[in-house]
């Protein structure tokens, strides 16, 4: 009587396979990720990003009531601003579209979503950078932690519930966590980008953000291959006081977010980035992938490396096709 073994029997109805699953993504552990372009007076599609739009500050609240009606669990926020500088000062300033738009939302949603925003100058700065350069054209570390520092002000006073340090400078989550403290902001938390990989699969965002980058980010983002210094990130990220901890991109780097759940004691986000958007759009678009299947798939997969919690462009649709 071979075989006597039939793992098969557990997937027989699709109610069996509901019991057994070991791994499901709710839509509250789906957070959306939001352009809003400064000045602009209708939304504007993403050509490399089908479906996505830089929201005018109106679509972009209409959008955000959506979302959280069709139950995700927080909103990133991404300003396009119209002029650039070369210190970035349209992130500080409290006019900015980062911060009009952040007011907009926290006026209009309150605290009924988590409200986050993306902390890094590369929107703001005329040469694309993160951080600010020094006189010989190199990203300065310690000048940029006292930018940001600003900037999580800014942020938290325009109504951010949670900051997303993504610049990758040596201990931003620190100086952030030092000025809020320091200014009787201790309820706003910070979800540290702190394995942020320097990766081809940014470039639709780059589109989204009309980034002025020419050259890459390698002084600051990680190197592909390294996962010992993911982990080193982690930690110093966590012992600066990160709230939670992200892995980027997510798809590809799914045995780093593994590595990362075993040691994080503070939950543990993946964000799925534009290229890994565009790749699943532009095959779906083809007739080559199954594109639902192919959504929900990743998105499962990413919960099952170990994230608690995934930033995805497909947040809305996917939570209501799991609702
Ligand atoms: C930097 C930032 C980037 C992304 C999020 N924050 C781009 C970069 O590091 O070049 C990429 C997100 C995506 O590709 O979807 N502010």
């Amino acid at each position: 009587m071979f075989p006597s073994h039939r793992p098969r029997r557990l997937r027989t109805t699709p109610a069996m396979r509901r019991l057994v699953a070991e791994t499901t993504v709710r839509p509250n552990q789906l957070v959306l990720p939001m352009f809003v372009k400064e000045g602009a007076t209708e939304p504007t599609p993403i050509a490399t990003m089908p479906g996505v739009v830089q929201h005018t500050r109106d679509s972009l609240r209409k959008a955000a009531v959506e979302a959280v009606q069709a139950g995700v669990g927080g909103l990133m926020l991404f300003g396009v601003p119209e002029t650039r500088d070369a210190t970035g000062s349209g992130g500080l300033d409290p006019d900015g579209v980062l911060n009009v738009a952040l007011r907009d939302l926290r006026h209009e949603l309150g605290d009924e979503t988590v409200l986050m925003s993306d902390l890094c100058l590369d929107e703001f700065t005329d040469h694309g950078h993160c951080g600010l350069l020094d006189a010989d054209g190199n990203v300065d570390n310690d000048a940029t932690l006292r930018v940001y520092g600003e900037m999580a002000l800014a942020q938290a006073e325009a109504g951010a519930h949670l900051l997303g340090p993504s610049g990758m400078m040596d201990g931003q989550v620190g100086a952030i966590r030092e000025a809020l403290d320091r200014h009787g902001r201790s309820d706003v938390g910070v979800l540290a980008y702190s394995a942020k990989y320097s990766s081809a699969f940014y470039g639709p965002f780059r589109d989204a953000v009309e980034s002025q980058l020419t050259g890459d980010r390698k002084t600051y983002q990680q190197d592909s291959g390294n996962v010992r210094e993911a982990l080193r990130e982690v930690r110093l990220d966590l012992d600066e006081g990160a709230d939670l901890v992200m892995v980027k991109p997510g798809m590809l780097y799914l045995d780093v977010i593994r590595a990362v759940a075993d040691i994080s004691d503070v939950p543990v986000a993946a964000y799925q980035i534009s290229g890994e958007y565009a790749m699943v759009e532009a095959a779906a678009a083809n007739g080559w992938l199954d594109r639902r299947s192919a959504v929900l798939e990743t998105l499962t997969s990413l919960r099952r490396a170990g994230a608690d919690i995934v930033l995805t462009y497909w947040a809305v649709e996917a939570a209501r096709w799991l609702r």
